[in-house]
């Protein structure tokens, strides 16, 4: 499939998607130390590099990055999402769990203009087992197909509420229940924390997670391709309330 195959259509909320959550609980999770070896080869996946443009076009037409913002991309694999999104914001952290994929992304930052470098973070990190290491908080999270490999989801997303600054967006991309795993499994023998996600359960929870600090509102976005199937990912935006807290329930869904 190829780049220009692919865009993106918003559907309303749970359309056509299964509302239930299948989880692999029986199956021993992938832990970020698998990724360790994959890391150096990682970017030769085209599927992948399509992927991660079609979000970063996505984030383009829907999170109005600006020259001013602080952005974390969370479980960032090698980085490339993350250098795309450099250009239009004061710095990245691009931060991951797995030694493999930050030395990937510290070989990247090492090769940046040095102007660019400065404003580029390369961080090993683990939120589900370490309080985070900032003095500041984020305009914009995103964490591109990271969540499913997490074991306690509300915990992190808390985390993330910490994090993002009021006003702030928060993306989310998963791989949707209503695909076939073997669409998107590379390795079929190891799975994942969950296997698939009802994007409608997991915006809920996104919510309900930044209820201390209020949701201004929610969309769901699905990956469509031009023969008409649609891709085993989506992705899920959230902004946090600028000021006040409102209930999920008196949010306007574009406010
Ligand atoms: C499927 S890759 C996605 C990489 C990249 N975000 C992308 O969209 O291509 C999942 C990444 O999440 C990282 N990861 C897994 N568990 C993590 C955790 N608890 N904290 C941070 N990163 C984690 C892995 O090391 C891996 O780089």
């Amino acid at each position: 499939m190829s780049h220009t195959q692919t865009h993106l259509q918003t559907k309303p909320a749970g359309q056509a998607i299964p509302a239930i959550m299948s989880s692999a609980d029986a199956i021993p999770p992938i832990g970020p130390a698998s990724f360790d070896e994959r890391a150096a080869t990682w970017d030769s996946d085209l599927r992948r590099r399509v992927l991660t443009e079609d979000i970063a076009r996505e984030i383009f037409a829907t999170i109005p990055l600006a020259p001013d913002w602080r952005v974390l991309d969370y479980g960032c694999g090698t980085g490339a999402l993350a250098l795309h999104l450099l250009p239009r914001v004061r710095e990245v952290v691009a931060a991951d769990a797995s030694t493999g994929m930050v030395a990937e992304v510290r070989r990247k930052h090492d090769a940046l203009p040095p102007e660019d470098a400065a404003r580029f973070h390369p961080l090993l990190l683990d939120l589900t087992n370490t309080p985070p290491p900032f003095s500041q908080g984020f305009n914009f999270i995103v964490a591109s197909l990271v969540i499913h490999h997490v074991k306690n989801i509300p915990a992190l997303l808390a985390v993330f509420q910490k994090l993002l600054l009021p006003g702030g967006h928060l993306v989310i991309v998963e791989w949707s229940n209503a695909a076939d795993p073997d669409e998107y499994l590379a390795h079929p023998k190891l799975k994942p924390a969950v296997l698939g996600f009802a994007p409608d359960e997991l915006a809920n929870l996104a919510v309900k997670a930044l209820e201390p600090a209020g949701a201004a509102w929610r969309t769901i976005n699905y990956f469509q391709r031009d023969d008409d199937t649609v891709s085993p990912a989506f992705l899920l935006r959230i902004k946090r309330h600028p000021r006040t807290v409102c209930s999920a329930a008196s949010c306007s869904q574009n406010g």
